[in-house]
């Protein structure tokens, strides 16, 4: 999720760069970096960890005369976001440098690879692998060096690289993270998105996965990965910045809500390992002995971090066995709670800088128990004072209501309940069951968000209500709690959840025609529990929209509107029950008016107390 900009041409290149680089700074922010060609002092490269105006005070006193450079602004995957780890990254002979968006899974084994043929390989991160890895395969060019050194990779990548041995040629090339070339009269650009080059031209190549460019400033030339010429395709683009920024939403939220099949997956690739039905989370630096040894889960976290750990207390609890208390990091802190020596303590955060979570941890760590993260912001906080964790790989989320980061602590806490539970009583077969229903996931989120329309339409027709109850049970409980969060967060309509079966204790006394009860009421063991429970609501008038699994025709006669949504194994429901919800909420939220992006009152991450 970083962002890739290059330039060749006859404008200076370090204001160009400068300022495509801020307008990618959305897609990554921690870190960042130049690599400029220059015909006299050859490549000269500049990183600076956090923001881009740090990267700008790096370069102040440089000479700008220069026209040809990459640039990078990063959203650390694999090494803490420092200076070291930011890109470009260079060969040893500073000869070749690279920038990189996506993650090369098979970086160990090519990393013994080239530690083995004698490469000095000096950070912590994926990038610096390729770049050894095309000075390994340079024989004189450089074009055949990139495709060479990317048959050996496995993973993802967006890559562009300059050498000071090929003056006047940026080589750029894409498997499964985007790449855009864009064409300028005597000048050409790369980038990981158009919003870096709209300023200059709006005729845009977008390569295809396998693709490699050789790019100067009067030409360029597209090959497959087999060397074969393919003749590119030049689009025009009509978007505006902006618009491209949301990658064509109207909004993060939006953007974010349907980026979901995507981080689903990214949060579990390469984590399951099907064969033997145990999840592989080497992040939480756990040796099996000492995962069969935890006897209680503590986990802290606040909003919406905390509604997931609420679900992973099902997952663990059910799966494991293990007992688990989920305390909001806010009132953790100042209690007096009682650490069981042999428990850990899981923080779950995406920004991993939220204050009373960090507060939390550092009390949890006071007690010397194993502290761990699930934290979404690689090098953040959260991240450096645990012991080990596993990070969520959803990328930057902007929208202040989460979404696609719940999705993602979600299914994490279900991938380490199963480790858990394999670590005892668990059989291979259910393991395996589990592992098989989230390599469906992705799909499945994707079929739902196909109904986004007829969610509209129920969201036009309640958008008016000044209140709303959600009810679920069990597991879906928490989703209930959250489907309420999203909607008070960004419609400012006031909006409770409960469990179903609570309801009869105080909130029915509020239900009439008026209110909108919105209840989860999927296949489960409590199913013909929560259809009494809206036969409860429906006796007082109460106006009701049902989650429901397909299929399950019969409910549609007892309530007002039904989303449909596939079955999956019965614990990773909240990851499909939510994503109507959250739709529900943005298309509210919208239709009333309201600057969902950035609600009032409310921070993406709240660092003081
Ligand atoms: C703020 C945000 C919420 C978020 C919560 C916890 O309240 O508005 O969306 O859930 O902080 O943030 P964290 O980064 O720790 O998950």
């Amino acid at each position: 999720m970083c962002g890739i900009v290059g330039y060749v041409g006859t404008q200076q290149a370090v204001p160009l760069l400068i300022r495509g680089l801020r307008r990618l700074e959305y897609r990554g922010y921690d870190s960042a970096g130049i690599a400029l060609q220059s015909e006299s002092d050859g490549l000269r490269v500049a990183k600076a960890a956090g923001k881009i105006v740090n990267l700008e005070n790096e370069i102040a006193d440089w000479d700008f005369s220069c026209h040809l450079g990459i640039a990078h602004t990063r959203w650390a995957t694999h090494g803490e976001p420092t200076q070291l780890n930011a890109h470009p990254h260079t060969d040893t002979n500073h000869e070749i440098a690279i920038v990189h968006n996506g993650i090369i899974e098979n970086y160990r084994a090519l990393k013994e690879f080239l530690t083995r043929q004698g490469f000095d390989i000096r950070t912590d991160t994926d990038t610096e692998i390729l770049v050894h890895l095309i000075r390994f395969s340079y024989q004189g060019d450089l074009t055949k060096a990139v495709r060479l050194a990317l048959t050996q990779v496995e993973g993802t990548y967006g890559v562009a690289v300059v050498s000071s041995l090929h003056p006047g040629q940026i080589v750029a090339a894409r498997m499964g993270s985007p790449l855009v070339i864009g064409h300028g009269n005597g000048e050409n650009f790369v980038a990981s998105d158009v919003s870096a080059m709209l300023d200059h031209t709006n005729r845009v190549v977008y390569l295809e996965n396998g693709e490699i460019a050789t790019v100067s400033a009067n030409d360029y030339h597209v090959t497959n990965i087999e060397n074969e010429q393919i003749i590119p395709q030049v689009e025009e683009v009509s978007w505006t910045l902006e618009q491209i920024e949301k990658g064509g939403y109207d909004h993060f939220m939006l953007k974010e809500i349907y980026e979901q099949p995507h981080t689903l997956q990214q949060a579990t690739r390469i984590r399951l390992n099907k064969d033997e039905g145990i999840p592989r989370l080497n992040g939480l630096n756990l040796q099996q002995e000492e995962l069969r040894r935890i006897k209680r889960v503590y986990i802290t976290a606040c909003g919406t971090s905390w509604h997931a750990g609420l679900v992973g207390e099902y997952m663990i609890e059910e799966l494991a066995r293990i007992p688990v208390e989920v305390e909001y990091a806010s009132e953790l802190r100042y209690r007096s709670p009682i650490f069981d020596p042999e428990s850990v303590f899981f923080a779950i955060s995406q920004s991993g800088e939220t204050a009373d979570t960090l507060a939390a941890l550092r009390e949890a760590r006071y007690h010397g128990i194993t502290c761990l993260g699930i934290v979404n912001v690689v090098g953040s906080s959260i991240a450096r004072e645990t012991d080990g964790g596993v990070y969520i790989h959803a990328g930057p989320e902007i929208g202040v209501a989460s979404t696609k980061a719940f999705t993602s602590q979600v299914i994490v806490l279900g991938l380490i309940a199963t480790l858990l539970g394999r670590m005892r009583d668990l059989s291979v077969q259910q393991g395996q069951e589990i592992i098989e229903a989230m390599e469906k996931i992705p799909d499945q989120v994707e079929h739902i968000l196909s109904q986004a329309d007829a969610v509209k339409a129920i969201a036009q027709e309640y958008y008016k209500s000044n209140n709303f109850l959600y009810l679920g049970r069990g597991i879906n409980f928490p989703v209930a709690l959250e489907g309420a969060l999203k909607l008070k967060e960004i419609s400012y309509i006031h909006a409770e959840g409960y469990p179903a079966a609570e309801m009869k204790h105080g909130p029915i006394a509020l239900i009439d025609e008026n209110m909108p009860v919105v209840v989860i009421a999927l296949r489960d063991a409590v199913y013909d529990k929560v259809m009494s429970n809206i036969q409860e609501v429906r006796a007082r008038r109460g106006r009701i929209i049902a989650i429901a699994n397909e299929g399950d025709t019969e409910i549609a006669d007892k309530v007002n509107h039904v989303i449909y949504i596939p079955e999956t194994y019965r614990l990773l429901t909240p990851l499909l029950s939510i994503v109507p919800l959250q739709l529900l909420a943005y298309y509210i939220a919208v239709m009333r008016g309201c600057h969902v992006d950035q609600p009032r009152n409310l921070a993406k991450s709240v660092t003081v107390e």
